[in-house]
């Protein structure tokens, strides 16, 4: 991961474009200006640790987050149904899969949950299946501590869980024990390696590319 970040801030280097776009480049224009400063955390070596560190910290997260959703996918099957988007499930899942991260915290405050170290998609909706905001729900943490990848991984989970269930309706293989839903614990709160069918809807439409090319 060193070496591919290194190549990419020398890509963006010698590129040089008008305008910086991304973090490597906003980074590189604000070590140049800081290169006279005696003491500044702004040089390459601190660049690279910390593209590091957001890919450390932002991969993880969404990847055991996806895990989870697709095996509560499965667990609760018949929300799957012909038109999964339109369901406020969609909204529930998408974060409650990150309630193992902090045990002790809010997020397993009985208080505030009905049945805090479980999944339950009734923890975020109303009596008549409609999705509701809970104000205890904090899977990004808050204050000075909050997660800068808040807003990125929000809409990253979100598209690739609606595509994911738009594509696909997933479930057990035949003569499977049934799932697995003990965690392992790894700094966060792994699923077991387990194995599930992702079954092609038949009305949805292509994963792949657009007939219009985009
Ligand atoms: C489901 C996805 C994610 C969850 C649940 C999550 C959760 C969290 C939490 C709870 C913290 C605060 C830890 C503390 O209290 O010290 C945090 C910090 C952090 N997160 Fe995320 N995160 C997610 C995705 C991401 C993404 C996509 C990125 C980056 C692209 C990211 C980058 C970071 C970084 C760099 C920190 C440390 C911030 C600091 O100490 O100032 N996270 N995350």
């Amino acid at each position: 991961m060193r070496s591919f970040t290194r190549r990419e801030i020398t890509r963006r280097k010698l590129k040089a474009p008008e305008a910086p776009k991304d973090f490597i480049n906003c980074s590189l224009a604000q070590i140049s200006k800081a290169m006279d400063e005696p003491v500044s955390t702004f040089h390459e070596e601190n660049l690279v640790q910390v593209v590091i560190d957001l890919f450390l910290g932002g991969t993880n997260t969404t990847a055991t987050t996806q895990r989870w959703a697709l095996i509560y996918m499965i667990q609760h099957g018949a929300v799957q149904g012909e038109e999964p988007l339109v369901t406020p499930w969609l909204t529930a899942p998408c974060g409650t899969i990150i309630l193992p991260l902090c045990r002790g915290s809010v997020l397993y405050d009985p208080e505030c949950w009905e049945t805090p170290p479980q999944f339950n998609p009734g923890h975020f909706l109303d009596k008549d299946g409609n999705f509701v905001a809970n104000e205890a729900f904090l899977p990004f943490s808050a204050g000075h501590c909050v997660c800068p990848g808040d807003q990125l991984a929000r809409m990253e989970l979100f598209l690739m869980f609606a595509t994911l269930l738009r594509t696909f309706r997933f479930q057990l293989p035949e003569g499977s024990p049934g799932l697995k839903l003990e965690y392992i614990f790894g700094g966060t709160l792994q699923p077991q390696p387990q194995e599930i069918c992702a079954a092609p809807r038949l009305n949805s439409p292509s994963p792949g590319p657009r007939e219009d090319g985009l």
